[in-house]
């Protein structure tokens, strides 16, 4: 006999006009909405942001959808860790009030035919690795906003392109009236950042790992006593995962915040950005500089 399933602590809503009726009742009170997009698998650094979009008593709602359409064929869609009724409770336990879990046919319903293309910060890194990742991130990220329609929106600086592609889509299809709020990445004690991947770390993949933010933080260090040519300070970090031979650079690119466009020079707002390859899993981290 199947166990009896635990009662969700929170609403869980799975199609769009469930949700606006959901949002509508918890504005009734005159209360503002902070929202936090997620794939699930919620980590520290999911309710850090759940902290963030929850300040000034705005009612928290957050979403859980594995979005198929940011992964490329022979990517870890169908890997990807679901895990739904734990991340309800740790969202819930954080201050969530209401979580949407759309299906993929709300999402995506028969016919769906429009994408959302954002040009600029998507041409380098992520974008040249993974081609058709960021029309994914888009489209998705607008439909939740658009459904949502919350006063704030959550995002985390370990992704630093997808906030760049994320800011650019919001202003360019009017939706620069939702504030863009960036949360710090979250590191484990040894510096790892928390990601939902990292779950597919063996232990020693794990230890491997960590040359990246050993690399990142030595370059840090070099940029805190004054060295701001890119050549050196990516040059630092490489060196650094080079020496771990269970982690394989594939890129380390100092760029502009908001552009994402390499720099020769570290001026103004820059994000030195890396990833790397630790077994069959790809990392990304970066820090600002
Ligand atoms: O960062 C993520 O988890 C995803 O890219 C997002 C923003 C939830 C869109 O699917």
């Amino acid at each position: 006999m199947a166990a009896p399933s635990t009662p969700s602590p929170i609403p869980i809503v799975r199609d769009v006009p469930a949700l606006r009726r959901a949002v509508a009742g918890l504005r009734a009170s005159g209360r503002r909405v902070g929202f936090v997009p997620t794939m699930g698998a919620l980590h520290d650094g999911h309710l850090s942001l759940i902290d963030a979009a929850g300040a000034d008593d705005h009612a928290v709602v957050a979403s859980i959808f594995v979005n198929p359409t940011q992964f490329a064929a022979g990517e870890d869609l169908a890997d990807y860790p679901r895990r739904e009724a734990a991340d309800v409770s740790a969202a819930a336990g954080r201050g969530a009030e209401l979580i949407f879990a759309p299906t993929t046919e709300a999402i995506y319903p028969d016919g769906f035919g429009t994408t959302i293309h954002v040009d600029g910060p998507t041409a380098v890194l992520e974008g040249a690795a993974r081609p058709t990742h960021f029309d994914g991130v888009a489209t998705v990220v607008a439909k939740l906003l658009i459904a949502v329609g919350p006063d704030r929106a959550v995002f985390g600086q370990k992704d630093a392109q997808q906030v760049a592609v994320v800011r650019r889509m919001m202003r360019d299809l009017h939706l620069d009236d939702i504030a863009l709020v960036v949360a710090p990445t979250v590191r484990d004690d040894d510096g790892l950042a928390l990601s939902s991947r990292n779950a597919y770390l063996s232990p020693a993949e794990r230890q491997s790992a960590l040359a990246i933010s050993r690399g990142l933080r030595a370059a840090e260090a070099r940029a805190q006593a004054g060295e701001t040519a890119a050549a050196v300070l990516e040059s630092e970090t490489r060196s650094v995962i080079d020496e771990e031979p269970g982690c394989e650079l594939e890129y380390v690119s100092l760029v502009d915040a908001d552009e994402f466009t390499p720099v020769e020079e570290a001026a103004g707002s820059c994000i030195l950005c890396v990833a790397a390859r630790v077994g069959s899993t790809r990392l990304i981290d970066n820090i600002l500089i």
